[in-house]
């Protein structure tokens, strides 16, 4: 049977590309409230789908009447007479985000262009849309694999026990994410493990199995001073600066070995293992190409002291500074004092270390380094725990022997550097882990303009989640 469904899948590609098309046409930004009905709409959208699939497919609303969230789409093939395998939750998310700068776009965001590489770049045929690796084309890698099994089986999934979660908020912070997890524990609770399509292959032809994303604490600081913009001439030297004293404050993150400063910061961190520092550096991952890549010679190799490129990535926590706003920043010079500065500052998490104790150490750190005369307010955007699976699950075989036989390769096991907070949040509530079958590319532009997925990628995540489908059906 699976030949056949491998057969289908083949045929139906150029249709497949056609509805990847038609989903990337609606522009479901879900960080602003503008696109708020185009969110519902790509929900409906999944939702045909899956129904198309054999799923019994709903589209549920999120938050609250005063505040409501974008719909999460529920679909199920439990209840099903007759279906075996272990449980699978596939998660998934349909929101993109937002497209600026719109100037750098080579075409239309949500209109889906068809195109092979420029001349000198890598990689072959691409669609390129916002929302095409991440992570609508990665979502429908999967339905494109149900759809091919219900066609030449007859059932939803061919037989196996699934449930599916598409989140129209990830990009946002996934705000309603676990009142809407715990309003619906009984039917998630039901799944032996989750399966995630929304990360990377180790590069091109080297398709991988993600076994953790790091956490995430995202925070933004405000540093109030004078109560109104001041003449530089008549008050500089007199009072505080605020951007000045920001930044005197932000400057102390790191020591001189890029070590986070925060007292505690690293207490639930958990060293690595020989072992594993040993199978990455198997990998033979290459640094200093990645780095010229993005524009940087070797000596841009920097990050906390002592461990590698992939280390720091993969298993260490970090502190970026994701945007500064103060004062003027218009045309020309004008002379001023601002009232006030903020930054954006956010922490990437590893093992056990908590979102939310860290904002508050984070915040406390800042209280004691209050700038003479000047006063904080501080924000809690979102947060998530990081999340390692075990790499001995009878899953994560099933997914090594399904992308051995769908790539004709042994997958690589990796981890990534991003967050998908859906996934601690089902091992910290539901005790469920999760799985990260990706097949995106580094120069993918996630989340940039001109972001892309590669047809050949495309084509590979469904016959990966097909022949997926056909392990879990001959398991118990
Ligand atoms: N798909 C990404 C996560 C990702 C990025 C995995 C790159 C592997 C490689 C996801 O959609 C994402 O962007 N997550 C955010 C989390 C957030 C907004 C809470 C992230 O990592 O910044
Ligand atoms: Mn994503
Ligand atoms: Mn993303």
């Amino acid at each position: 049977m699976l030949d056949t469904v491998l057969a289908t899948l083949a045929a139906n590609q150029p249709a497949a590309l056609d509805r990847l098309k038609d989903w990337l046409t609606i522009p479901s930004i879900s960080t602003d409230p503008k696109y708020a009905p185009d969110c519902a709409k790509a929900a409906e959208w999944a939702a045909v789908q899956l129904r198309e699939c054999g799923l019994a497919a709903s589209v549920m609303p999120t938050g609250t009447k005063t505040a409501p969230g974008h719909p999460m789409v529920l679909a199920s093939t439990a209840g099903d007479p007759g279906y075996r395998g272990p449980h699978v939750l596939f998660y998934g998310h349909y929101d993109v985000q937002p497209v600026d700068p719109l100037d750098l776009w080579e075409s239309d965001p949500f209109v889906p262009v068809v195109r092979d590489a420029r001349p000198g770049q890598p990689g072959g045929k691409r669609i390129v849309a916002r929302g095409a690796v991440d992570d609508k084309g990665q979502v429908l890698t999967f339905i494109e694999a149900l759809r091919a099994w219900k066609q030449v089986s007859g059932k939803a999934a061919g037989g196996v026990k699934l449930t599916v979660m598409l989140e129209g908020e990830e990009e946002s912070g996934s705000v309603n994410l676990e009142p809407f997890v715990m309003a619906n524990k009984a039917a998630l609770a039901a799944a032996d493990f989750c399966l995630i399509s929304d990360t990377g292959m180790l590069g091109r032809g080297k398709p991988a199995i993600t076994y953790g994303v790091r956490g995430l604490a995202y925070t933004e600081i405000v540093l109030h001073g004078a109560n109104r913009d001041l003449h530089s001439g008549q008050w500089g030297g007199r009072s505080p600066n605020p951007i000045t004293e920001l930044t005197r404050v932000l400057a102390q993150l790191h020591d001189k070995k890029r070590r986070i400063t925060i007292p505690g910061f690293y207490a639930k961190v958990l060293p690595l293992s020989k072992k594993e520092r040993d199978n990455w550096k198997a990998l033979k991952f290459n640094a200093n190409k990645a780095l010229k890549e993005i524009g940087f010679g070797p000596a841009a190799d920097v990050g906390e002291a002592g461990f590698t490129a992939l280390e720091r990535e993969w298993g260490r926590p970090t502190a970026e500074i994701n945007g500064i706003i103060g004062g003027y920043t218009g045309k020309g010079a004008k002379t001023v004092i601002p009232a006030h500065a903020s930054a954006k500052v956010s922490f990437r998490l590893v093992a056990n270390q908590d979102p939310a104790k860290i904002t508050k150490a984070f915040f406390k750190w800042c209280k004691d380094r209050t700038p003479p005369g000047c006063r904080w307010e501080f924000i809690d955007h979102h947060g998530g725990f990081g999340v390692t699976c075990p790499i001995d699950s009878p899953h994560l075989a099933a997914a090594q022997r399904a992308i051995k036989r769908a790539a004709g390769k042994h997958p690589a096991l990796i981890k990534t550097g991003g967050s998908i907070p859906v996934a601690g949040m089902l091992k910290d509530k539901l005790g469920i882990d999760t799985l990260f079958m990706g097949f995106g590319l580094d120069d993918d532009r996630v989340h940039s303009p001109n972001e892309k997925f590669e047809l050949e990628c495309f084509e590979l995540g469904q016959r990966c989640h097909a022949v997926m489908i056909h392990e879990l059906s001959t398991q118990k």
